[in-house]
């Protein structure tokens, strides 16, 4: 059985007249990490800002831990963690010091809750240095840190990876598979890049124009993007070709003389080799324009709206 820790419902959100986030649904489960992507201006921000009670929602319902964040806000915000973009802190204070400061606003945290913490986040080498002479890394570490002091159910990180080095991201990565599959947190990542995603979500929410695509596992979403090719092809008789190409594989076909031109997932070259010969007629010269998952995603996200199966 998963347990649901966020459950977002039929949410929208209209600045001026438009919907920027259009009647979107999704959960995401204790112990894994999900991610929210979507190219800039998709609605990422505005679902998070949303999520954590920063702006309200035109319409639709949150539920964080089982709490309305509509009716029972305190409730809800209380199992909700989390850091947009680049954590505050006070530079010439100690990571520790911050800590301090930060827990005091808070009821009830001790210092063994902040020990814990700065432990989970392995810090505690480096915590009573100063945070200027931290990393974007590090720093982003202690931000988690405070961010888990009051023990929240889930982690929301808008785009934590912006500015770090590919080590940082490296680390940050390992760092919030830890947190999800070994302590049981739910992490709710947005990000604008797919390879990114890829190595660090268990599942994942395309986002574009407002619109959620579709949540998949990445490993589902990788083959709904990965593998189609681009075929031109010289051939003794294109428009008979194209009849049967497009018959067999279901695919347009464009067609101009002995030229035909069209898209296919890679695993069929092959056989429309073997098809085209069979008929009698000779591939003369073939250019195979391989599409990266990159730009699969882009076509997909640029002509949102457009169902996803
Ligand atoms: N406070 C606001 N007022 C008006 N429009 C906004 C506001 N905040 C965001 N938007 C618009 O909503 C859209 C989505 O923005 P945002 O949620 O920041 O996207 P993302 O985080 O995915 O890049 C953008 O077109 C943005 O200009
Ligand atoms: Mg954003």
């Amino acid at each position: 059985m998963v347990e649901v820790v966020l459950d977002v419902q039929n949410l929208t959100k209209i600045y001026g007249k438009v919907k920027r986030v259009d009647n979107v649904s999704f959960q995401v489960y204790a112990g894994e990490v999900f991610g929210f992507l979507g190219p800039n201006g998709a609605g990422k921000t505005t679902t998070i800002r949303m999520i954590s009670g920063l702006a309200t929602m035109s319409s639709g319902e949150i539920f964080i831990g089982g709490h309305s964040v509509k009716k029972n806000f305190k409730k809800a915000v209380s199992c909700l963690g989390g850091i947009i973009e680049n954590p505050e802190m006070y530079k010439y204070m100690s990571g520790y010091d911050n800590m301090k400061y930060y827990a005091s606003l808070y009821d009830g945290i001790t210092d063994e809750d902040i020990w814990e913490v700065v432990k989970l986040v392995k810090m505690e080498n480096r915590i009573h240095e100063k945070v200027k002479k931290y990393s974007l890394g590090m720093r982003q570490r202690v931000g988690i840190a405070q961010s888990l002091l009051h023990h929240p159910r889930i982690l929301i990180l808008d785009e934590p990876t912006n500015g770090l080095d590919p080590a940082g991201i490296h680390e940050m990565r390992d760092f919030l598979k830890m947190l999800a599959h070994e302590r049981g947190y739910s992490v709710f990542i947005s990000s604008h890049i797919l390879t990114e995603m890829q190595l660090l979500c268990d599942r994942v929410g395309i986002i574009a124009n407002g619109k959620l695509l579709a949540v998949k596992s990445m490993d589902e979403w990788t083959e709904v993007l990965d593998g189609s090719v681009n075929l031109k092809m010289n051939v003794t008789d294109g428009a008979k070709a194209k009849e049967l190409i497009e018959e067999e594989f279901k695919v347009d076909v464009a067609v101009n003389k002995s030229l035909i031109n069209f898209t296919v997932r890679s695993e069929l070259v092959q056989e429309i080799s073997t098809l085209l010969a069979r008929s009698g007629i000779a591939v003369l010269s073939m250019y195979t324009g391989e599409k990266s998952l990159e730009d699969t995603f882009l076509e997909l996200t640029s002509s949102a709206g457009t169902a996803v199966k």
